[in-house]
C-alpha cells in the first residue's frame, strides 16, 4: 500500500482516495499505543529528522512519539540551537542534512512553501508540519479522523470553523481536506479575519456564529494568532470574545450531538470559554490522541512509498 503523493505539502494537491487510505492506516495502527509496549519495528533503521523553524509544543511531540512507536530513529533539530542563528540558509541546512541521509523529514517553517522548496531540492520524503499561513496537513488529517472515528462518516456533514482564519494554516488544511470527503464547510469571524475570496476554496462565509451553529455538526474553534499581527484587525480581546467566544449560551444553540474542536493552543475566555473546552462535546484531547496514529501512518505510508522507488529504481 503506497500514497500516490510522494510527500504531504498540503491537502489542496490529495486526492480524496490518499485521505482515505491515511485515515484507515491510522485507524488500523491506534491499537499500538494502547499496548504496554508501545513499538512495533516497521521502520526500524530508518532516521526521522524534525526540523522546527517555528516553536510548537503538541505537534513536534506528536511527530516525535509517532515515529518513536514505529521503532524509526528520531532527531529533533530546533532553529533556536541551528546555525539558521549564525546566518545559514533554509536550503544549506537542509542540503546538510540530507548529507546524513535521514529517510524522512518532517518540516515547520514560518514561510509559506518552504517544505515544497525542500521537497524540490531533496530526494527524501517531505512532511510539512505547518508552513507559515498556509497548510498544516497532518492537523486537518488528524481532525477529520477524529471526526469519522465519533460520526463514523464525513460526507453530508455540516463543519463550522470560527475564528481568525486569516492567519491559520489549520483553517485552509481543513477547507480542503473536510470539502473533498463531502462535507460542507463555513468559516465564520470578523470581517477582517477572514481573508477575501475563501468561498474560492469551497467554504461558505458568515460573519455570525448564532447563525452558522444551530445545525452544525462540527465546530472548530481557532486562536487568535496575535503573533501574526492578528491583534490590530479587531478592537479588544474581550469585544472578540463578547462576540464570537463559543461559551454555554452559545452551545444552547447546537445540535445534541455536536463535536466541539480546537487545534490548540486554547486562549481560555477568548475563542472559547472553560466550560466548553472541558465540557460534555469538547472532543479536544481525542484530537491529540488521534495525532500520533495519523502521524504513524503517514510516517509508515510515505516510507514505504520511498522504498518502493527504491526497488524500481534498482530494476531500471
Ligand atoms: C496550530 C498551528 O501551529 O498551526 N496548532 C497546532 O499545530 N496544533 C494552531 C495555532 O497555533 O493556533
Amino acid at each position: 500500500m503506497a500514497l500516490l503523493v510522494k510527500h504531504m505539502l498540503g491537502l489542496e494537491q490529495v486526492e480524496r482516495e490518499d485521505i482515505e487510505t491515511i485515515l484507515d492506516t491510522a485507524a488500523s495502527l491506534q491499537e499500538i499505543s494502547y499496548r504496554p509496549v508501545k513499538k512495533v519495528p516497521t521502520l526500524r533503521g530508518k532516521t526521522q529528522v524534525n526540523l522546527f523553524f517555528e516553536p510548537s509544543t503538541r505537534t513536534r511531540t506528536s511527530f516525535e512519539i509517532a515515529g518513536k512507536r514505529l521503532s524509526a530513529d528520531v532527531v529533533n533539530f530546533t532553529a533556536s540551537a541551528s546555525s539558521l542563528s549564525k546566518g545559514e540558509t533554509l536550503a544549506d541546512t537542509a542540503r546538510n542534512l540530507w548529507a546524513m541521509r535521514p529517510d524522512i523529514l518532517v518540516v515547520r517553517h514560518s514561510a509559506a512553501g518552504a517544505p515544497h522548496l525542500l521537497a524540490k531540492l531533496l530526494d527524501t520524503p517531505i512532511i510539512n508540519a505547518g508552513d507559515g499561513a498556509h497548510e498544516h496537513p497532518t492537523q486537518a488529517l488528524l481532525d477529520m479522523f477524529t471526526v469519522r472515528e465519533k460520526k463514523r462518516k464525513l460526507s453530508g456533514l455540516k463543519v463550522v470553523i470560527a475564528g481568525d482564519i486569516a492567519h491559520s494554516r489549520v483553517a485552509r488544511s481543513n477547507i480542503y481536506g473536510f470539502s473533498k470527503m463531502g462535507a460542507e464547510v463555513w468559516v465564520v469571524g470578523p470581517p477582517t479575519l477572514i481573508p477575501p475570496g475563501i468561498e474560492r476554496m469551497g467554504a461558505r462565509v458568515s460573519y455570525r456564529l448564532e447563525e452558522a451553529i444551530p445545525d452544525a455538526d462540527v465546530i472548530m474553534m481557532l486562536r487568535i494568532q496575535l503573533e501574526r499581527g492578528a491583534g490590530s484587525l479587531f478592537p479588544s480581546l474581550r469585544e472578540y470574545a463578547i462576540r464570537f467566544g463559543l461559551n454555554p449560551a452559545r452551545m444552547r444553540l447546537c445540535k445534541p450531538d455536536v463535536l466541539v474542536m480546537h487545534p490548540g493552543p486554547i486562549n481560555r475566555g477568548v475563542e472559547i470559554s472553560p466550560e466548553v473546552a472541558d465540557g460534555p462535546y469538547s472532543v479536544i484531547l481525542d484530537q491529540v490522541e488521534a495525532g500520533v496514529a495519523v502521524r504513524m501512518a503517514l510516517l509508515y505510508l510515505l516510507c514505504a512509498g520511498a522504498e518502493h522507488e527504491d526497488t524500481d529504481q534498482g530494476r531500471t
